[in-house]
């Protein structure tokens, strides 16, 4: 059964606040077990697409598991990539989570029982993911969080970066370069888009190093926007498309008829 845990509650009836009449009280030894028992922490596990992010956050759950700490899982509604109910690797590795909307619905979910918990896909969170992880960790429990911490213009995506920030520990980890074969830490989008965000997977993106990552592409479908808007809104007959081929960094506009 979820047990009530938002911060206002908790903050007036915490039996586990670090500070207060209880913690005031305590002294001596059991007043140091308690707390290093309760010490709570975020890590972030961050790096491009394809760099096994939410392959390490299944591995360190399943570690956390086998030692008899309850976990419980969570990712954003909006990634139903591979499955709509559990967080999912490439590779197709699953774990049931509970799916929510925004990171303050944790507290609707959260047992009292519960030691870790795991969110995969950050990046879709907004800022407040970053008030939620620390208040939890603040709290006693240790927080695993994977995301991107670029988007697809090689620009922090946030909220990864403040969490970052505040984390007592980052992992950042690299996929292939699908080009050359180096260290990847950026995302190439391969299909114009303006849009911070759009689900996709190995049809959509691909994983490649700083040399091999091509920015213009962003650029690229900016044009294409304007063109299509603009081209749209008259009687025109045909309808200019700017195609952009990322592996031979070529750019050319095509004329289709309507
Ligand atoms: P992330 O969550 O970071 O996108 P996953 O943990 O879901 O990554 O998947 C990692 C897996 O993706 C790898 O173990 C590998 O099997 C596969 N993969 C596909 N393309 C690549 C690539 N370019 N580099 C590394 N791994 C890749
Ligand atoms: P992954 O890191 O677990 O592979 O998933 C990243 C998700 O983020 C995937 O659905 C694609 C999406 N995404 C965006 O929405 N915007 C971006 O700029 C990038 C790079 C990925
Ligand atoms: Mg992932
Ligand atoms: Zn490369």
């Amino acid at each position: 059964m979820a047990h009530d845990w938002h911060p206002s509650v908790m903050r007036s009836t915490s039996l586990i606040s670090k500070s207060g009449p209880l913690a005031d009280t305590l002294s001596g030894t059991l007043s140091s077990t308690i707390s290093s028992t309760l010490a709570g922490s975020i890590e972030v596990i961050v790096g491009s697409m394809f760099s096994g992010k939410t392959e390490e956050l299944l591995r360190l759950l399943k570690r956390a598991q086998f030692a008899r700490q309850a976990t419980q899982v969570f990712k954003p509604r909006i990634d139903s990539r591979y499955s709509v109910d559990h967080i999912a690797s490439h590779n197709k590795n699953l774990m049931a989570a509970h799916v929510i909307e925004k990171a303050a619905d944790i507290y609707q979910h959260l047992r009292a029982d519960t030691r870790v918990v795991g969110i995969d896909e950050g990046q879709f969170f907004d800022q407040e993911l970053v008030d939620v992880c620390s208040d939890l960790a603040d709290r006693g429990l240790r927080v695993i969080v994977a995301g991107l911490d670029t988007n697809w213009r090689g620009k922090p995506f946030h909220p990864m970066p403040e969490l970052m920030a505040v984390a007592e520990h980052v992992h950042k980890l690299h996929a292939v370069c699908v080009v050359c074969g180096a260290a990847a830490s950026r995302t190439q989008r391969l299909r114009p888009s303006t849009q911070e965000i759009l689900v996709g997977d190995d049809s959509s993106y691909e994983a490649r190093c700083r040399e091999c990552f091509d920015n213009s592409l962003g650029l690229v479908a900016e044009l294409d926007l304007a063109m299509d808007e603009g081209i749209t809104g008259t009687d025109a007959g045909t309808h200019l498309l700017v195609a952009h081929d990322c592996h031979k960094n070529i750019h050319t506009v095509h004329a289709h008829e309507l």
